[in-house]
């Protein structure tokens, strides 16, 4: 067990500079084990405590957060009769509770992110939240400037209503395309079914970000990494970057 100061470990969590996180705290704005905590020198065990600073949970200890670059050839499940799921690819750290956020088709690949915090979950799955995920995709077609303003519109795909506008980008327009394309819903089999639309069918899908979240290009399919704490606190303040796309 290793004691830490809640202010360094507030500072630490990127929450704010040391002297932000002790205003914050002689505030009252953070709790500690569900008690407001207004000493920044309180010691306590990370691994066994919740920390909320300003409403925020902070205490990622009793989580465990993973990208997984899914290979194609199995499912984004926590189990299946059929297939490998992706939960199989996961060796260590391994816990009972852990589930993939969101679904990849079968045989689409890239990132997936497998984590046991079913709020940070809730929060990036939300449909009011539009979370952005980009893809990269191979086409059978020439996908035409055409298509890149009918995405961006926004397409009937079957629903109730129209997609919500999708940034697709073309890469290469030849027999087959390359595109890059983002989208803010997560409708089943959407971009698939976007392509469909036009007439022209997905050969090759994969994941390359989720919000803040980017697919480590060293991680090749079927490996994963744990998220480092940046990438856990981005995620859950969702602070996209001028880089970042959205829709
Ligand atoms: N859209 C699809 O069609 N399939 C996926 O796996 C993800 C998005």
């Amino acid at each position: 067990m290793s004691l830490i100061r809640l202010d360094k470990y507030l500072a630490d969590m990127q929450v704010g500079t040391r002297s932000e996180v002790k205003k914050l705290i002689r505030a009252g704005k953070v709790q500690l084990n569900g008690h407001i905590c207004k000493n920044p020198d309180e010691k306590f065990d990370p691994e066994q405590s919740e920390v909320v600073a300003d409403h925020v949970p902070v205490g990622y200890a009793a989580h465990e957060y993973f990208m997984l670059n899914k290979p194609r050839g199995c499912v984004s499940a926590t189990e299946d009769s059929r297939y490998p799921t992706v939960l199989d690819y996961i060796t260590d750290h391994k816990r009972k509770d852990l589930f993939p956020v969101g679904r990849l088709d079968l045989d689409t690949e890239g990132l997936l992110l497998i984590t046991n915090d079913g709020a940070l979950a809730h929060d990036l799955l939300s449909p009011s939240k539009h979370i952005p995920k980009t893809y990269e995709a191979m086409i059978d077609g020439i996908v035409t400037a055409a298509d890149v303003e009918l995405f961006a519109k926004g397409m009937d795909i079957g629903e109730k209503k129209p997609t919500k506008p999708a940034k697709l980008v073309v890469l290469k327009a030849n027999v087959i395309s390359h595109i890059q394309i983002t989208i803010c819903e997560g409708k089943f089999h959407q971009i698939k079914r976007m392509f469909e639309a036009v007439g022209k069918p997905v050969l090759e899908l994969k994941r390359l970000s989720m919000g803040t979240l980017m697919l480590d290009e060293d991680l090749a399919p079927g490996e994963y990494r744990s998220l480092t704490d940046n990438e856990i606190y981005d995620l859950r303040h969702r602070k996209l970057d001028a880089n970042s796309e959205s829709c």
